[in-house]
């Protein structure tokens, strides 16, 4: 009678020991497998509007990874990621052509982030942007 309540004991302190076991060695993993936490998420951001001159690109960090924000000369105010969607480098502004260039294997994309030349295979990522009484708000 008594070594069954301890059977029981320990079958139960066994298991509750296995469970955390178990969800310590996957937290690493999930982790490693979640999706960064996406835009949505992060933080607003906000710029005055006379930091983008027209035709002008500024470059920042947003959640975690490279973004730029774009004046076009029409006037327009793009938010992108800065990585490029081939191979994960860095976009560069290129402000003679108005357009962007990767500089690990040429990608080219337009200023809107749509793809013009070479391997990538999508656009630049958009990020939520609103301009209003002289702010530029990311995000
Ligand atoms: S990483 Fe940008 S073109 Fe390859």
């Amino acid at each position: 009678m008594e070594n069954d309540g301890r059977r029981k004991f320990l079958g139960i302190c066994l298991a509750g020991a296995t469970v955390v076991a178990t969800a310590a060695a996957a937290y690493p993993v999930f982790r490693y497998l979640a999706p960064a936490s996406g835009p949505s998420g992060a933080e607003k951001l906000v710029f005055a509007s006379s930091e983008l001159p027209e035709g002008e690109a500024k470059f920042f960090e947003y959640a975690g990874s490279a973004a730029v924000l774009v004046r076009t000369k029409t006037g327009e105010t793009v938010a992108l990621s800065a990585v490029c969607t081939h191979l994960g480098c860095i976009v560069q502004w290129v402000k003679q052509s108005q357009d962007f260039l990767c500089p690990c294997h040429a990608g080219q994309f337009t200023a809107d982030g749509t793809v013009l030349s070479g391997p990538p295979p999508k656009p630049l990522a958009k990020i939520p942007v609103s301009v209003a009484e002289g702010k530029i708000t990311v995000g």
